[in-house]
């Protein structure tokens, strides 16, 4: 048996999430950011999900990504792959699998020219990132003509849409329209990512991008769309042990009892994606609900360890083998990631490989 160290998915929120996000999108398409293993959700899981939704546009990040995907969902849908192409054998491998790249530079499409590609790019605009994307996409667009290679569409990212008042956004949309207006008439436009649908909702376009909405993590803090969290991170109690006043606990002996107590080893550390910031600072729910049908909240107490972490269990009634949980349905994953200073992203995609992801409807 392996450690019970837990990423519980549960599709139907994910299906919740995706139906929500399709009205907020109106008549624009959705393009599902199911990049970096669906968020650490497991592309396994999440993409044949969100198909069964209908939705038919998916993007991850590189052709290895596009390649795992495909195997997947079969020749159903089409695949985005938003870091484009980065040598021949990705564009051997676009033009093989059908894959759709995101096309920043001259460079990626004389490789896609090379590799005899037959299919369409998405041409992706700077509009004040400074992080990817063209400053001059009429170029682009006119030596993909010259090269034969449709142009899907044409695409921009948002700096700071989890802050919606930022002055960012509309200046970013208004340069994402004129770039757009200097392409010829009916290419496909797309600006927002998931806290974009909050930010611009006039700028629904075409297609919008919503990835970390999808798995039920609020995008801007105050303006909850009403979303469902997808992953419950969790593990097991494997041992319980009675320990004096006086005690000192974990590595580095940074927490010492105030009180005779009782402690809970739990199958999860930081390994796992338990963050070690949360060493003596961090929660868990207990997931049987106590007689008064409440749920109760563990200490994390001393620090976080590769494989295991400390709870303070004096409080409750606990056994070897209940579960609890890090974050997800009791405990939210944005409120974690505050405390340690990350975002909910980052707690996602740090889930370990060994974790076991188990689908729940
Ligand atoms: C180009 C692009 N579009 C859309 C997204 C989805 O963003 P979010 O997860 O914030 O919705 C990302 C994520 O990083 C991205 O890089």
């Amino acid at each position: 048996m392996s450690r019970p160290a837990f990423a519980r998915i549960h599709l139907g929120h994910l299906r919740h999430n995706y139906r929500l996000l399709k009205q907020r999108a109106g008549k624009a398409a959705i393009m599902a950011v199911i990049k970096a293993d669906a968020y650490g959700h497991g592309l396994h899981l999440v993409a044949p999900a969100l198909l069964g939704e209908g939705c038919r546009c998916f993007a991850v990040t590189d052709a290895d990504e596009g390649t795992q995907l495909r195997r997947i969902i079969g020749e159903t849908s089409d695949i985005v792959l938003l870091s484009g192409i980065f040598d021949t054998a990705d564009a051997q491998q676009a033009e093989e699998l059908v894959f759709t790249p995101v096309i920043t530079r001259m460079h990626q499409l004389s490789l896609l020219s090379a590799a005899g590609f037959s299919g369409g790019v998405w041409l992706k605009v700077d509009t004040g990132m400074n992080r990817l994307g063209a400053k001059n996409i009429t170029v682009l667009n006119a030596a993909c003509t010259a090269r034969g290679i449709k142009v899907t569409g044409v695409m921009s990212h948002l700096a700071c849409a989890d802050e919606p008042l930022h002055t960012m956004n509309i200046e970013q949309a208004a340069r994402f329209l004129e770039s757009a207006a200097k392409l010829p008439d009916g290419i496909p436009r797309s600006l927002l990512n998931s806290a974009g649908l909050i930010a611009l909702p006039d700028c629904t376009f075409d297609v919008v991008r919503p990835g970390i909405a999808l798995y039920g993590a609020e995008p801007v803090r105050n303006q909850p769309l009403g979303l469902q969290p997808v992953m419950q991170f969790g593990g097991q109690i494997m041992q319980l042990r009675d320990v004096p006043r006086g005690a000192n606990l974990s590595y580095g002996a940074t927490f010492t009892a105030p009180r005779d107590m009782r402690i809970a080893t739990l199958s999860t550390g930081y390994a796992d994606g338990l963050p070690r910031q949360l060493s003596n600072h961090g929660a868990a729910a207990v997931l049987s609900q106590t007689t008064t049908g409440d749920t109760a909240i563990l200490d994390i107490v001393g620090r976080v360890c590769m494989d295991y972490c400390l709870l303070d269990a004096s409080q409750v009634d606990v056994k070897v083998g209940t579960e609890v949980e890090f974050w997800g349905t009791h405990i939210p994953a944005t409120r974690v990631a505050e405390q340690v200073g990350t975002i909910a992203y980052e707690l996602f995609t740090g889930v370990g490989k060994r974790v076991r992801r188990e689908s729940i409807e």
